[in-house]
């Protein structure tokens, strides 16, 4: 089924990931998607929450099925998705950071968060969760993420409307993950690099499950993980989070 062609949509939910797996245990197909209002414990990677204003953001999950694991691919096609639905509804390139962050400036404009479930050593599904800034006002995020925030409202100085974004993101979630499927992953790779705010050779400091770890990006292999080349070794990492770019001339 395509990715978008069942819509469950909800006035308020926790969170859609969560209402997307129940669904998604209880054999809902792939391709379902869950939309809602607001979210009352939206959350983002690594535990944080997800600060879900009532009919100001985009607040979505899709259950899919996929038949070949690369997994840590899902959140580059998801943000392929989002900047090329971003693209076509307003015309601004939004820019990608590795592995799931939406990017306006040095502003996040929203996030990806992916989540499976197996059947033994199989996977049984994945929820691609998906939350986008889009009609908040300054005032509309809380004073602590204020500085770090935007919408695409504080961006173009427009009111978004959900449904032409939600047309051009069915569009291009098709497409990317169709890619994903047909085994693009180069494809994929080769062009998240091209719209990714990382420069190759900068150097990073990304936080994993055993600490923090610095070095000089190399890139993201054909499986979505992000090289590092620390103390003269080459290093692929799957689950961190860019902490820190230095300017490699001056520090920030
Ligand atoms: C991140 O940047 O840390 C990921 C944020 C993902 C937020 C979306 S909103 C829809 C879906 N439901 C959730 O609870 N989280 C994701």
């Amino acid at each position: 089924m395509k990715i978008g062609a069942k819509i469950l949509r909800v006035k308020s939910c926790s969170s859609t990931n969560d209402l997307a797996k129940e669904l998604a245990i209880s054999g809902e197909k792939e391709g379902t998607a869950v939309i809602s209002d607001e979210q009352t414990k939206g959350r983002g990677m690594k535990g944080r929450s997800w600060y879900s204003a009532p009919k100001k953001g985009l607040y979505l999950s899709v259950i899919l099925r996929p038949t070949h694991s690369n997994l840590s691919l899902l959140p580059l096609v998801a943000g392929l998705a989002v900047i090329d639905a971003v693209f076509d509804s307003v015309g601004i390139r939004v820019r990608l950071k590795w592995p799931n962050d939406l990017i306006w400036g040095k502003k996040k404009l929203g996030g990806i968060l992916c989540e499976g479930g197996f059947l033994g050593n199989k996977v049984n599904y994945v929820i691609l969760g998906i939350g986008l800034n889009m009609n908040h006002g300054r005032d509309d995020f809380p004073e602590e993420i204020r500085h770090q925030a935007t919408s695409l409202k504080l961006i173009t100085k427009e009111d978004m409307d959900e449904n032409i974004i939600l047309g051009n993101l069915w569009l291009a979630l098709n497409h990317w993950y169709g890619q994903f499927l047909l085994g693009e992953g180069k494809k994929i790779v080769s062009i998240f690099k091209e719209n990714s705010i990382l420069p190759l050779g900068k150097e990073i400091t990304v936080s994993t499950e055993r600490g923090e770890v610095s070095g000089i990006y190399r890139g993201i292999d054909s499986q979505g993980g992000l090289i590092l080349e620390s103390r003269g070794e080459r290093r692929t990492f799957f689950s961190a989070e860019i902490k820190t770019m230095k300017n490699n001339k001056k520090e920030e």
